[in-house]
């Protein structure tokens, strides 16, 4: 069953609501959205495996905890979830990065693939995919179900707002993903909008709109 983890933290909370503002201008958001990816890939990694290895300090020998376990690679949904990269990756270097791209085709409204590029080793990485918005779940599905098709096995979602419709077709699409989400809105519009939401996020990020 997926697990949703809705990361309730003060400081993050405080973020969001200035990213939801319409208010707020381009680069704030983009710096927002940047912070608040950070705490999320905090909170995504915080069950990953250790181990101890010994070291020296100035003062005296003595076993640490390292992270051990699979290499990690990032996925963004492209094109927003570029926007939240920058921040996952300062908190984790070393994590190779994959992009997918897809658009909704207009007569079947179904989710249709026109980029993939992955590292060539990712069936042997824990996979972090990244979109700022879980509305109707499809790009997520596509992508999750995309990553499995190349051999993914481990596999997690990170999104900024999520719909409760959203979750419940991921949930029932991909049980075994569990999803990190900064907050979980009332609901979906008639335009495929979540709300409240914050509008287009790939709008907002890229000043396009
Ligand atoms: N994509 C967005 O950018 N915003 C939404 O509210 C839903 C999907």
């Amino acid at each position: 069953m997926t697990f949703v983890h809705v990361v309730d933290h003060p400081l993050l909370q405080h973020k969001l609501t200035y990213v939801r503002s319409e208010d707020t201008t381009t680069d704030n958001f983009r710096r927002l959205v940047r912070e608040i990816a950070a705490m999320l890939a905090y909170e995504v990694t915080r069950d990953l495996p250790t181990e101890r290895i010994t070291i020296r300090t100035p003062v005296a020998s003595c076993e640490a905890p390292v992270i051990s376990g699979k290499k990690l690679c990032l996925v963004s949904i492209l094109r927003a979830g570029n926007g939240m990269l920058d921040g996952m990756i300062e908190l984790l270097p070393g994590a190779r990065i994959g992009h997918i791209g897809l658009y909704r085709d207009p007569e079947t409204l179904e989710p249709v693939e026109y980029y993939f590029k992955v590292p060539d080793d990712i069936q042997d990485r824990l996979v972090i995919v990244v979109d700022p918005m879980l509305a109707t779940g499809n790009s997520a599905i596509a992508a999750l179900s995309r990553l499995k098709e190349v051999g993914v096995t481990s596999l997690k979602l990170v999104n900024l707002l999520a719909s409760p419709e959203g979750i419940e077709a991921v949930r029932a699409a991909h049980p075994d993903v569990p999803i990190a989400v900064a907050a979980i809105d009332e609901r979906l519009n008639e335009h495929g909008y979540i709300v409240p939401g914050l509008g287009d996020a790939g709008d907002r990020m890229f000043g396009t709109r």
